[in-house]
């Protein structure tokens, strides 16, 4: 089949008269940055910056061991050391215990990952950053608020605005920080070169472009030539850092259009997948708990049974039309380049990898009809029925 409903990725909406609205204002200050890793890697440079007198080797930063590797250029670029922990069983969140383990004298912070819009455990995550005097760096990327947003768990939290994100502008991030913190980002920032994003015709034809390509027969073409490599996974090294004007209007704008079909999507998706449980497959949303990340969710996720039943169903609703995928593939150490640039990139991360084994992602976004999620859920059942 030609046309193909892409896996992830909302349009770029460039209305300019809608009011400004931005959720996190009572609680954190921002500035924008020319890429979501350009802000982790300002948050990076601040936490070490606040932790300086207390760490007498190289800075360590902990991330989990099943993320982008962009957190791992965001934090070899500030020259800190990545520190990999394991997840938490058939879960994308930080294993607690083992996090505790991964702290030495040099650890200056801990990032969060909120999952595909799914959030962390940021109050057990605030505690433990206060019992052992790290910051907590909320990467927001994958999801459309951070969780800080309403409770000001995070020292700094952060936001993408690339293709694939909630809030699609074709690139850019956010560092969100408080007011205390304000000195130290107006220290690092100070000799960053300052641009401004303008609405004008190229950037509203780019625009046009790019949504053009993402509908299913452009999108369905361009999957099929390996050489443009969409949708894989790879390490680049962060670039260059830049602080970037005028965009609140577009973000708001983007975040009011990301909320509009979410949430009947994910019900949709998670009341017809309900009976699967009962198969040995796991739904990752999955609780009244998650009623915050149910609005905000990016993709919805799955845990098969095994690697086979995952790659199966992945290639049969492939073959059906539908993008759906295994999003990172194996943990962070396994990416091309990362193993001797993380601390502990020889260990074995047992549990990420068999969630990396197990997640298959399904498309939850504009671009995917109510009927289709319908026939993506019953292809799904099929494959757990039988088997493979
Ligand atoms: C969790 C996470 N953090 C940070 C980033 C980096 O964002 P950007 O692509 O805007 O640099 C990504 C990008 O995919 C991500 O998934």
């Amino acid at each position: 089949m030609l046309a193909k409903v892409r896996p992830v990725g909302g349009k770029v909406y460039l209305s300019q008269s809608a009011p400004v609205d931005i959720p996190w204002k009572a609680s954190y200050q921002h500035i924008y940055t020319n890429s979501g890793t350009a802000a982790l890697s300002l948050a990076v440079a601040a936490a070490m910056q606040a932790k300086a007198s207390s760490v007498v080797g190289a800075p360590e930063v902990i991330l989990p061991a099943y993320a982008c590797p962009d957190l791992v250029a965001a934090i070899i670029a500030q020259g800190a050391s990545p520190v990999l922990v394991d997840l938490e069983e058939s879960s994308f969140f930080l294993n607690l215990e083992q996090l505790q383990e991964a702290v030495t004298s040099n650890t200056v912070a801990i990032i969060a990952v909120n999952f595909l819009g799914m959030y962390e455990r940021l109050p057990e995550l605030r505690e433990i950053a206060d019992a052992e005097g790290l910051m907590l760096i909320e990467d927001s990327a994958q999801a459309p608020i951070p969780l800080s947003a309403k409770a000001a768990y995070a020292d700094f939290a952060i936001l993408s605005y690339g293709r694939g994100k909630p809030v699609n502008l074709m690139g850019g991030g956010a560092l969100l920080f408080k007011s205390a913190h304000a000195g130290l980002i107006s220290s690092i920032t100070k000799t960053l070169v300052r641009s401004q994003l303008v609405v004008n015709w190229a950037w509203k034809l780019k625009a046009l472009i790019v949504n053009a390509l993402i509908m299913r027969y452009p999108y369905g073409l361009l999957e099929r030539m390996p050489f443009l490599n969409i949708g894989a996974t790879t390490y680049h090294p962060l670039q260059y850092i830049e602080v970037r004007d005028g965009m609140d209007q577009l973000v708001s704008i983007g975040l009011k259009h990301f909320y509009a079909i979410r949430e009947a999507q994910v019900t949709a998706y998670a009341r017809g997948l309900a009976e699967l449980r009962n198969a040995g497959w796991k739904l990752l949303l999955d609780g009244e708990a998650d009623n915050a990340s149910r609005k905000g969710l990016l993709r919805f996720p799955i845990l098969a049974p095994s690697c086979a039943m995952r790659d199966h169903l992945e290639l049969e609703l492939n073959r059906l039309g539908y993008g759906v995928n295994a999003f990172y593939r194996v943990p962070l150490s396994q990416i091309e380049g990362i193993k001797a640039r993380v601390k502990n990139g020889g260990d074995d991360f047992p549990v990420a990898e068999a969630f990396a084994d197990r997640l298959l992602t399904l498309p939850c976004h504009e671009g995917i009809t109510t009927s289709e999620i319908d026939v993506v859920v019953d292809a799904v059942k099929t494959v757990a029925k039988l088997g493979c």
